[in-house]
């Protein structure tokens, strides 16, 4: 709210309206922040290799985003979503495949992906 009267007072000053259109553009992504920028751009293994299951809660993934269903799953332990993430896991909504199907990374590249999950769905 803040964001748009401040605008709204310099519009009335007597910027020209292409400007002031500028002008909004910047306060509002200024004053948005969505969960993307936080947590930056998707790593490419998460598009590749969880964002089918894990986009849209395919066979019981927790979707991205959904901040109380992470929050529900980091109150076991951030090191232990990350270790279920890299050897696979059964908790009940579903099936986790070991490194989410891909055993050629390393378990720091799969927990860096989780990391960014968790921060992507704060
Ligand atoms: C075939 C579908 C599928 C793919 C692909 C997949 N996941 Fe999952 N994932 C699941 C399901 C289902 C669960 C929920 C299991 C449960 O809680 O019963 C899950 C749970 C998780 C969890 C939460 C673990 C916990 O302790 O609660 C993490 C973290 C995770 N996945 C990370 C990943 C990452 C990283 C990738 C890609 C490298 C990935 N997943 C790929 C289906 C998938």
């Amino acid at each position: 709210m803040n964001c748009m009267m401040s605008v709204r007072g310099r519009v009335r000053r007597g910027i020209p309206a292409r400007m002031a259109l500028s002008l909004v553009v910047l306060s509002v992504s200024a004053c948005g922040g969505g969960p993307a920028e936080s947590a930056g751009p998707a790593p490419a293994v998460y598009t590749s290799s969880c964002s089918p299951c894990h986009d849209d809660g395919l066979g019981g993934a927790p979707m991205l985003g959904d901040q109380a269903e992470w929050e529900r799953r980091i109150a076991k332990g951030i090191n232990t979503v990350r270790r279920n993430a890299i050897d696979g896991f059964e908790g009940g909504t579903g099936i986790m495949p070991r490194m989410g199907g891909r055993p050629d990374l390393s378990a720091d590249e799969i927990s860096s992906i989780v990391d960014w999950m968790i921060a992507a769905s704060q």
